[in-house]
């Protein structure tokens, strides 16, 4: 968990924030063990701005990497950063039980994705197996 974390501290450099002036930074652990990191990347068009937990869980799909186990959202400020509710949507297609650790400057929590989204709506509504 701290090495995940140690990741998303690293990456928070690359954030592009230059409107909120909001950095996050996110690392994704996979079942094969592998890792992925993001950043917020925001545009000029707000609305188009990219949430770093979904740029990170992005990478790993797009490796084939799906089996999503642990998200990790960093933040360097005094209060904890929980990942918003399209975040929430966007893991929940993978993992609807992804362990979701909230790390900032002066504390962790861990939760599961199914208490932060119960009801969620899912694949299965669709017919997906
Ligand atoms: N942000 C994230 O990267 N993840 C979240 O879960 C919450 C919000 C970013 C989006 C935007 O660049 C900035 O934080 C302010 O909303």
């Amino acid at each position: 968990m701290q090495e995940l974390i140690e990741l998303a501290k690293k990456a928070l450099a690359n954030s592009y924030s230059p409107y909120s002036n909001f950095r996050v930074a996110s690392a994704v652990k996979t079942k094969s063990g592998k890792t992925y990191t993001g950043v917020n990347i925001e545009n000029s068009s707000y609305g188009l701005t990219i949430c770093a937990e979904r740029v990170a869980v992005s990478k790993a799909v797009s490796e084939g990497d799906r089996d999503i186990e642990t998200v990790v959202v960093y933040t360097d400020t005094d209060e904890p950063t929980p990942p918003c509710g399209a975040c929430r949507q966007f893991i929940a297609e993978f993992n609807r039980e992804a362990n979701i650790i909230i790390a900032w400057r002066k504390g962790v929590k861990q939760v599961n994705l199914k208490d932060l989204l119960p009801l969620a709506f899912t694949g299965e509504k669709l017919g997906k197996t």
